[in-house]
Parts: structure tokens; C-alpha cells; sequence
């Protein structure tokens, strides 16, 4: 949240320091504080807040009586004071109240381990994590980092994001920090992403509510950025502009399942939705998130996402963050305005008191008053945008790294091998790129840019490593074991050096990156630092040459798939500090890929649909979401446009069959929401939900070839043609582990009333389509789907 180019001069870590100063202090005197929106002045709510209801749940039912309770026993001040962020050591930070015991909450980045934090994992980016899919590891990672958390002192991690951005802009510099360009995927995601956090006893925020798909234009405040796009004076974060359809059967429904997980904090977005801002969107919040999906937590704002006091205040913000932390840097919201306006009567005093509930619930809820924190290791100057570390405090265990070393393994996508994987104990290797080796340098904090290796992308969703495993290391001790010869360029320009030595090796390994990170849109989908180029010289002169590429999403490979001495091309995307373990199994073949992309690889940038960034320099950037649901492979889909690697796909060193489909009609009640959502569907009986298993399907996959291997099975949804959807909907996964060759197994896809359901704009609720035979797919990828049943749903 915080600008990535600010840390750009960012000084080294000195390695004597007591503080261990993180990275060096930025003065904030030439910049602006959040000014008010023009928009917000006077704005009136259309959707009054829904009324404290008080937990779905029995937790939260107890949680939210024991929160009342306290804040009932506040004054006015200290429940206005409660909703406006503090000073303090963390990014962000609650009012501390210790007459009634209450602690101040620390909050703190982001989606993939603790930061700004010492001693901590840097984990895989969503985007590796979902293309495992592989439920239990997403579990297990979240677990491990909300563990990780806890011990750093943080009670609201900052993550995960969940489909805000969801993957509609093939260029967004930011979609790496979520999991998948679909919402059936990025809901599964979501789910298990905050039941991890959760269970660790730390609140997960799902974010960013809603139609964040653009990393640029999204503030005013502290912004070079516009600056440098010589934005006009005033400018406003663009507007999402989203028909009620699309937000519901795209937008909204990961939040849903992060609902449906318990999450105990939402944060609202940058952008505005249909012409208001997302923290001050009655529409947005108190009407989707509060009233359909009955959200019972805290709604917080991204970092110079309030742009106004009364407005986000009764349009449903309960938390202005970082308020007055971070010496009001992001303007002065909230707090004695809020007072003043609750004085006059302008706002009521229940809202005030609802904010407040809502504010300490979770912490109840997850148990983290019987349970408390260590001190945070966090500590924010209010005179620097950029926090530091306070006390070196280790909280990595040794089963976390071999669990992300797992993730990094069962996440990386085999792309193409004709041969060239696994490796046959060569007897000579050349290792090429940049992006192979590593080395701690000024400014490798996650602002400024990754050195070297690329293993997470830059900004918020970056974690400091606690010991990055670069490839090139992994690789020249695995190659002890064969005495193999190991040389390596680094060096991306000495094309020379590069020719000569591939021209001498047995096989090169070839590194390459798309760099990205948040507060700016990729400019191309090329890969960065001469990457085709090195390829392309070393494939001149090498017949076994094997690629690996790290990835915050598409990228284009046009220039070199192809090529015949390219004998393999593995995509580990973005897989966190133990990004060279992970790697080297899958090169030797210790470890099969099944890896599978959680999107679409095109073959150039117009087959995407256009005008998804929005680049105008005026006061009021638009973005229409005109291509409604036809985002990602539904857009490939529909247009019939043929991509170079499709989503869901991913090749292995074996080969799998899918022989038949069947289907089970069976029913089930939803047994998984923690909290139920109020998400109503025609024709809906009492203690029906929209996440009832209606039936099961059932695909029987065999594998086919000659090693032991993983499959990722998909299931498709063809719904019928008068209901004008993409051609087809992922709505099931199951990743089929550990089958010998020769075995068979079944994969199962429950498929719950809302997967064969569709949004009635007019009835305002779910129901089943017009005519009720649907269509399930199911096969290896978006693509390749071999099995087909029809089935009548009514
Ligand atoms: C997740 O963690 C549990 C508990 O440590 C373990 O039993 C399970 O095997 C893990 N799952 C995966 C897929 O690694
Ligand atoms: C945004 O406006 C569109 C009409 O342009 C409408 O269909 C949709 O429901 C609105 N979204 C919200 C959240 O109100
Ligand atoms: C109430 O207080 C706010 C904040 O000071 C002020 O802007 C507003 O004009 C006041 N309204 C009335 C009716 O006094
Ligand atoms: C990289 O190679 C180029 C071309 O040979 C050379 O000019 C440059 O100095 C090298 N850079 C480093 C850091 O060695
Ligand atoms: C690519 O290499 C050339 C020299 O061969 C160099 O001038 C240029 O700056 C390089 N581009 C990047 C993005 O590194
Ligand atoms: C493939 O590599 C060989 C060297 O092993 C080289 O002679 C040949 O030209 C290369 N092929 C292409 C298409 O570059
Ligand atoms: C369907 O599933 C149920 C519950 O798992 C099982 O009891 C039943 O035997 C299955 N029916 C068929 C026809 O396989």
C-alpha cells in the first residue's frame, strides 16, 4: 500500500545496528497529506447500514455480545477514537482502552509473510499458490503465516487478496498477490486462505472490496507515480464502473467465500465504484458485503483510500486506516470530525457504536483476548512513511520451509518438454540469467525492486527472505551428486560470453522474469532484463536448452517457444525464498510437475481484451467493465481465440487419461460456512443454501504414462444458451495425488446450487437457468476436456 518508489533510494540494512533499521528513513516533508474528495463533500448514503445483527455463528454471536458489552461502557470519544486508526509501532494500529483491558491491535502487510518483519518466511505469491491447487497446501501455507504472524505480534495480517485485483487486466502489476483469474478458483482460494490465517488466531482481511483490477491511477496523495504520468491537479482514483451481474457472478463472489470462512476484516479499495468511492460505497458495502453476504466484521480502508469524513463513515467504512497513524499522512479523517459529527447529530451514535463493535468482535472471535500476543517487532515513526523493524525476532520453523519448498514444487507449471526434463546427469551445464542467482543488496526490501533472483514481486505483497535459496546455489550443490561441470553467466548483456559457453555445454538452464509489483501496470507482457534475448543466443548455440521462467502472470513467449533446441520450459512463477530447492527437484525429477496455470498465457497482448488499464490523463479516469464476464479464458473462449498455453494447463512427466464421468445425485448440506452468507436464490425452502451440494460428479483419471504423478483435474459448467454465459465456467478442481503408473483414481467435484446457479438482475437473487440442461466438462485444462455430461438440473 505504501509507494513503491519511495523505497527506491532506500539505504542499506547495517548489520551492526541495534535497530535493525528497515529499510532507511524517507522524510516526509515535500509531500501532501490525502486531501478531501470533492466527490465525497455532503455525498448522502443510498443504502442505509444494515443493523448490528451481532454473529452468525455461535463464536460470533459470543464475540459480538462481549464487544458491546465494552464499548457500551465507553465514552463517545473513545468509540470514535476506536474507529480511527492510532499512532503506534504497526502500519496500522487500534485504540488501546486499558480501563476495560483492551490492548491496541496491530496490523500489518501482507499476502505472502509478515512486513515490514525480520526472521520471517518470505512465502510463494498467491499466484504459485493457486497453481497448485492443492486445497490442503493452501490451507497449510496460511496456517504457517498466520503462525508466523502471531509470533511477530501482528493481530490483522493484511491478506489475502481475494480477487481484488481478480485478474481482468493481463497487465495489472498486481495480480500476483491473489490467487486465480477465475472466481470459482479465487473463492476455493480465498476459503482456505483465511481459515489458515484464522485458525493461527490472527484476522485475515479479505481485499480489495471492490473492482480493484488497476494498479495505477488509485490515489492522490504521496504519488510520484502521477507525477510522473502528468496527471492533472485533482485527479481521482479511476472508477470501476460494473453491472450488477458481473459484480456478482465475477467480483463478488470470492468475498463471499471469504465470508463464508469467518474473515474478520475486509478492506475496502483504492478505486471508486460506479462514480463513488469504494470506502464510502453504501452500494458496495453496507448493501453487498453487509446485507447480502451479512459480513459481520470490520470494514478498513486501504492506505489513502478515505478521501472524507461523513460520507465513508455512513456509506459503511468502520475503520479509517492508518488514520491518525503514520502522522496523518493519509489525511486527517475521522477522529474529532467524526466526533463533531456525531455532536450535531449528523451521524447517529449507533453507527458510531456499530463501528466499534464490529472493530473488536474478531478479536474475541478468534480468541486473541484469552490468548494475547507477544509485543509487536514492528515500530512506525510518525515522522517516516516507511516503517522499520524494531527487534530481530526469528519466527521461521524448519517445517515451513520445507512446506514452501512443497508449494514451490507442486506450483510450478511444466509449459513445454520435448525432452530436455528431467535432467540426465549431464556432464557439463551452463546456467544463464540474472535471475538465477541472488544477492542481498540496498534496496531489496519489496519496494524498490527485487536484486537478482525474482521470487516475489515488489511492494506490499512482498516479505523480506529469511534465507532465499537462489537456483544457481540449489543447483551447484544438487550437481555434486553427478560431478557435473557447472558454469554460469549472470551477466544478461555479455551476449558473447553467453554463445561461447552454451555453444561448449551438455545442457543450459536459461533464466528469465517478468518484473511487477503494485502502484503500476506492467508497460508490455515482455520478459524484463534481455530475457528473449539471452534465451534466443543461448538456444543459438545450444540443442538442449531448458527455460525457466519466473512469473507474476502472462507474459509473452512467442519469440522462442517454439524453437527447436528449446527442450523445455518450466514456469516456477514467483515461489518464495526457497525458490532454488523447489526448483531443483523438478528439474531432476525427484518430483513430478503438476503445476497447473491459474491463467491464460496469450500470444500477444491484443488477443486480451482491450482497454482493461486506464491510462487517460483526466480528472476522472472511467474504466467500463464492458467485456462483463469474459475475462481471462472465457474471453479466449468466447472470441475463439487461440492461446499459446490456456488456462488450467500444465504438463507432467507422465501422461494422464480420463476415461469416464458419472454423476451422483446424492444431496448434501453446506457443511463448510463458518458464517452463513445471506445470499438468497428463487424458489429458496427454509434452511436451504446457496451452498447445499446439490449432487457429485465423478471423473475416473488414470495415469497413462510411465512415472509416478499428480493430475490437477477441472470441471467446466456449459450452462444453456438463452442464459448468454461464457462458453464455459470452471466450477470444480480436484487434484488427484500420488498415482503409480497404470493407476486409476476418481476425482470428485461436488457441485453446490450456486455453481449451476445464475444472477437474476430483476428477481435480485440466484436461480436456476431458464432451461435445465447444463453441461459439465471435465479435463486437464480449459482446453482439453474429454469427458462430456449432459445433465438435467430440474
Ligand atoms: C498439511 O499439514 C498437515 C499437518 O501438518 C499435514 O498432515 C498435511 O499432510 C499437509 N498437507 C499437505 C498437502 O502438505
Ligand atoms: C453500478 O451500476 C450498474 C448500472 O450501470 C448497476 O447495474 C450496478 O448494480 C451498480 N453497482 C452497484 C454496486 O450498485
Ligand atoms: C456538523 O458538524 C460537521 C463537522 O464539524 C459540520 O461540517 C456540519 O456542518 C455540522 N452540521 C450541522 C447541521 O451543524
Ligand atoms: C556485463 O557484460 C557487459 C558486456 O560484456 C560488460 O560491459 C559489463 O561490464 C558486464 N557487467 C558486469 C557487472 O560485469
Ligand atoms: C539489453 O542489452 C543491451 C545491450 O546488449 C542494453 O543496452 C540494454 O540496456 C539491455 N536492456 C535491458 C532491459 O537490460
Ligand atoms: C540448435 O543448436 C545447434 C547447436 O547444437 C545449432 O547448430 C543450431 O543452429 C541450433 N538451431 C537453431 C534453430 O538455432
Ligand atoms: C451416491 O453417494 C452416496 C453417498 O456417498 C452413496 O451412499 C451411494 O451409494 C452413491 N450412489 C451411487 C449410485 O453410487
Amino acid at each position: 500500500m505504501r509507494n513503491s518508489l519511495a523505497v527506491a533510494t532506500a539505504v542499506a540494512i547495517l548489520c551492526a545496528s541495534t535497530t535493525n533499521a528497515l529499510p532507511g528513513p524517507i522524510a516526509l516533508t515535500s509531500r501532501q497529506t490525502q486531501p478531501a474528495s470533492p466527490l465525497a463533500d455532503g455525498l448522502s448514503y443510498t443504502v442505509p447500514p444494515p443493523p448490528a445483527t451481532g454473529g452468525s455463528s455461535a463464536v460470533w454471536q459470543a464475540a459480538f455480545e462481549t464487544a458491546r458489552g465494552l464499548v457500551e461502557q465507553m465514552t463517545l470519544e473513545e468509540k470514535v477514537k476506536m474507529a480511527t486508526g492510532q499512532p503506534g509501532p504497526c502500519i496500522g494500529n487500534t485504540l488501546a482502552v486499558p480501563r476495560l483491558g483492551i490492548p491496541a491491535l496491530c496490523m500489518s502487510d501482507g499476502p505472502a509473510g509478515v512486513r515490514p518483519a525480520l526472521g520471517v518466511t518470505q512465502f510463494p505469491a498467491g499466484v504459485t499458490t493457486a497453481a497448485t491447487w492443492d486445497r490442503e497446501l493452501m490451507y497449510n501455507r496460511s496456517l504457517a503465516m498466520g503462525q508466523e504472524f502471531r509470533d511477530q505480534g501482528v493481530h490483522i495480517a493484511f491478506g489475502p487478496v481475494t480477487g481484488g485485483p481478480l485478474g481482468r487486466a493481463v497487465l495489472n502489476g498486481r495480480t500476483f498477490e491473489g490467487f486465480a483469474a477465475d472466481p470459482y478458483a479465487a473463492g476455493e482460494a480465498s476459503y482456505y486462505a483465511v481459515k489458515g490465517i484464522q485458525d493461527a488466531g490472527v484476522i485475515a482481511t479479505a481485499k480489495h472490496f471492490i473492482g480493484y483490477e488497476q494498479a495505477s491511477r488509485r490515489r492522490r496523495s504521496v504519488s510520484h507515480m502521477q507525477r510522473r504520468a502528468r496527471a492533472p491537479a485533482g485527479q481521482l482514483p479511476y472508477d470501476s464502473i460494473i453491472d450488477d451481474k458481473t459484480t456478482h457472478e465475477m467480483y463478488l463472489w470470492p468475498f463471499a467465500d471469504a465470508v463464508r470462512a469467518g474473515v474478520g476484516a475486509v478492506m475496502c479499495s483504492y478505486n471508486l465504484v460506479n462514480g463513488t468511492h469504494s470506502c464510502a460505497n453504501s452500494e458496495t458495502i453496507n448493501g453487498l458485503l453487509k446485507t447480502e453476504l451479512d459480513y459481520q466484521g470490520m470494514v478498513l480502508s486501504d492506505y489513502g483510500s478515505v478521501w472524507g469524513t461523513q460520507a465513508f463513515a455512513q456509506g459503511g467504512l468502520d475503520i479509517s486506516t492508518p488514520g491518525d497513524g503514520l502522522g496523518g499522512l493519509f489525511g486527517k479523517f475521522f477522529g474529532n470530525e467524526l466526533l463533531a459529527l456525531v455532536g450535531n447529530g449528523t451521524i447517529d451514535e449507533s453507527r458510531i457504536q456499530d463501528q466499534a463493535i464490529r472493530v473488536l468482535t474478531p478479536y474475541f472471535a478468534l480468541g486473541q483476548k484469552d490468548d494475547p500476543l507477544p509485543p509487536p517487532t514492528q515500530k512506525v515513526s510518525t515522522n517516516y512513511l516507511i516503517p522499520s523493524v524494531n527487534e530481530y525476532r526469528n519466527v521461521q520453523k524448519g517445517s515451513t520451509v520445507d512446506l514452501i519448498r512443497r508449494i514451490g514444487e507442486e506450483g510450478a507449471v511444466l509449459l513445454k518438454n520435448t525432452g530436455g526434463l528431467p535432467l540426465q546427469k549431464p556432464r557439463r551445464m551452463l546456467i544463464v540469467g540474472e535471475d538465477a542467482g541472488y544477492h542481498r543488496a540496498a534496496g531489496d526490501f519489496g519496494n524498490g525492486g527485487p536484486i537478482n533472483t525474482f521470487a516475489l514481486g515488489f511492494g506490499s505483497g512482498y516479505a523480506i527472505p529469511n534465507n532465499l535459496i537462489d537456483p544457481l546455489a540449489a543447483i551447484s550443490m544438487r550437481a555434486l551428486e553427478d560431478q557435473t561441470t557447472i558454469e554460469s553467466v549472470l551477466n544478461n548483456t555479455n551476449i558473447a560470453l553467453i554463445s561461447s559457453l552454451a555453444s561448449q555445454t551438455d545442457v543450459a538452464v536459461v533464466f528469465s522474469e517478468a518484473l511487477t509489483g503494485q502502484g503500476t501496470e506492467r508497460r508490455d507482457l515482455n520478459l524484463a532484463r534481455n530475457g528473449t534475448e539471452i534465451i534466443l543466443a543461448t538456444a543459438a548455440q545450444c540443442s538442449n536448452t531448458v527455460v525457466v521462467l519466473h512469473l507474476p502472470g502472462a507474459a509473452n513467449l512467442e519469440a522462442f517457444v517454439d524453437h527447436p533446441n528449446i527442450t523445455a520450459i518450466l514456469a516456477p512463477m514467483l515461489p518464495g525464498e526457497q525458490t532454488g530447492t523447489s526448483l531443483v527437484r523438478l528439474l531432476y525429477g525427484d518430483v513430478n510437475p503438476s503445476g497447473k496455470l491459474p491463467f491464460t498465457i496469450g500470444k500477444s497482448l491484443s488477443d486480451y481484451p482491450p482497454n482493461t488499464v486506464v491510462r487517460d490523463n483526466v480528472v476522472r479516469p472511467t474504466t467500463e467493465f464492458t467485456e462483463k464476464s469474459l475475462i481471462d479464458y472465457r474471453w479466449f473462449d468466447a472470441k475463439n481465440i487461440e492461446p499459446r498455453f490456456e488456462y488450467g494447463f500444465g504438463l507432467s512427466y507422465s501422461t494422464f487419461a480420463y476415461n469416464k464421468i458419472w454423476i451422483n445425485e446424492t444431496a448434501a448440506k453446506d457443511t463448510l460456512s463458518l458464517q452463513a452468507t445471506a445470499e438468497r436464490f428463487s424458489g429458496q425452502k427454509a434452511g436451504e443454501s446457496l451452498y447445499d451440494v446439490l449432487f457429485t460428479v465423478y471423473a475416473e483419471i488414470e495415469n497413462s504414462g510411465k512415472v509416478f504423478g499428480c493430475e490437477v483435474a477441472q470441471l467446466y459448467v456449459e450452462f444453456p444458451s438463452v442464459e448468454g454465459q461464457p462458453p464455459r465456467n470452471m466450477r470444480g478442481f480436484d487434484k488427484v495425488k500420488h498415482l503409480e503408473a497404470g493407476d486409476k483414481r476418481t476425482a470428485t467435484f461436488p457441485i453446490r446450487r450456486k455453481d449451476v446457479s445464475v444472477w437474476d438482475t430483476v428477481l435480485q437473487m440466484w436461480r436456476s437457468p431458464a432451461e435445465p440442461q447444463v453441461v459439465f466438462h471435465v479435463g486437464s485444462s480449459s482446453r482439453k476436456l474429454p469427458l462430456r455430461l449432459p445433465y438435467n438440473l430440474y
